[in-house]
């Protein structure tokens, strides 16, 4: 009926590189130089939730005679936590939306029956219930909320598959095509110009090894110094040793690390995340001029964590835990759930100034399937 509301909700939640994204070979559509493979953090901790509505009023397609004077009337609009956020022509949001919009038409197409939602406005309206931008990955799991909204609004679902969406939302940011799915997740970038096969795949469901927890160490809330895509566009263009890294050392890793998670080998887990954080970050210090994400209290985490493990292993016992950054100076500690109380004592003992709500906040807790 004409006063049928078409709405949906839809929540997302991060996900914490344990093999890096940090270089575009195709700055537009967001194709990376290398391959990536995250773990989906539970939805409780960190998440963005968006509403997305469609409605005549907010403008209807079908009112103009052709295309261009009909798009120029559109007038979609998008908040984020509470302020407008401006949706450029050429931008990533716009994108997003004419990609999916494009899908519900084609679905509408094929069945006359349908509301004509692909032809109205819409309306969406996104919060993250952490601070956003501080290194913590928000650009992920918002634009997975997004494009999860708009897929649930445009009912796309089963006939679009999850890898197919992680597809449209690689190019809102490319570490948000990961949210899409639970638990372990590669990001296969693709050979193709196109970008037609660069899209998330499942590696293994959280079920698979569901006691491997994150605790994440909020060192600073603060804004970070240089976006991810203006740091990867200098990294891409100065620094040799990110060309090793994509061809000698990420492809290995990858394989390795697959197999780590199909074995719930943590100790390969462990070893390989960690050297892959660092050799992301030793990428940005060859960068010119460098780019310094991690600062003294980092340091002193990955010293930490380097002392647990040795003294963990001159027991004849594996590693104990392992870190890893992203482009921003906050600890994300991956372990075994039974690892974690002895973890966070300790580091309450070498930290005792950290005010665990606020400069020291321990947020997440585990890699959690993503329940939409
Ligand atoms: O998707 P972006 O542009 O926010 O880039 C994310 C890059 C890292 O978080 C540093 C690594 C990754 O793979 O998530």
């Amino acid at each position: 009926s004409a006063e049928e509301i078409y709405q949906a909700t839809c929540s997302a939640p991060v996900n914490i590189a344990v093999i890096k994204y940090w270089g575009k070979r195709d700055t537009s559509l967001i194709l990376p130089t290398n391959d990536s493979l995250s773990v989906t953090l539970d939805q409780d901790h960190l998440r963005s939730v968006t509403t997305a509505r469609a409605d005549p009023s907010f403008g209807d397609l079908s009112s103009y005679p052709d295309a261009d004077a009909a798009a120029a009337h559109l007038t979609d609009r998008l908040w984020l936590n509470g302020e407008e956020e401006l949706i450029k022509p050429d931008g990533r949001l716009r994108r997003c939306i004419d990609e999916m919009r494009k899908l519900r038409a084609a679905k509408e197409s094929k069945d006359p029956s349908l509301a004509s939602l692909s032809k109205w406005g819409l309306r969406i309206c996104s919060e993250n219930n952490f601070p956003t931008a501080a290194g913590l990955a928000s650009s992920a799991s918002g634009f997975a909320a997004l494009i999860a909204s708009l897929a649930a609004l445009y009912e796309l679902q089963p006939e679009v598959s999850s890898s197919q969406l992680s597809r449209i939302a690689r190019q809102g940011s490319g570490s948000a095509c990961r949210s899409l799915f639970g638990g372990y997740v590669a990001w296969q970038g693709g050979k193709e110009a196109d970008g037609s096969d660069s899209l998330a795949v499942e590696v293994a469901p959280k079920s698979h090894w569901p006691d491997l927890h994150a605790l994440i160490c909020v060192v600073s809330d603060a804004k970070k110094g240089t976006p991810s895509t203006a740091g990867m566009q200098r990294t891409v263009q100065t620094s040799p040793l990110l060309q090793h890294r994509i061809k000698e050392v990420v492809p290995e890793r990858m394989a390795k690390i697959t197999e780590a998670i199909q074995k719930r080998d943590f100790d390969t887990f462990a070893a390989i995340t960690m050297a892959d954080s660092n050799n992301f970050h030793a990428c940005c210090l060859d960068t010119s001029p460098p780019i310094f994400y991690m600062n003294d209290v980092s340091r002193s985490i990955v010293q930490l964590v380097e002392e647990i493990n040795r003294a963990s292993e001159a027991e004849g016992l594996g590693k104990k835990l392992a870190y890893t950054y992203d482009a921003g100076p906050n600890a994300v500690l991956y372990a075994p759930k039974e690892n974690m109380p002895a973890i966070l004592q300790t580091i309450r003992h070498y930290f005792p100034s950290a005010d665990f709500d606020d400069t020291f906040n321990i947020l997440g807790n585990g890699a959690n399937a993503s329940h939409r």
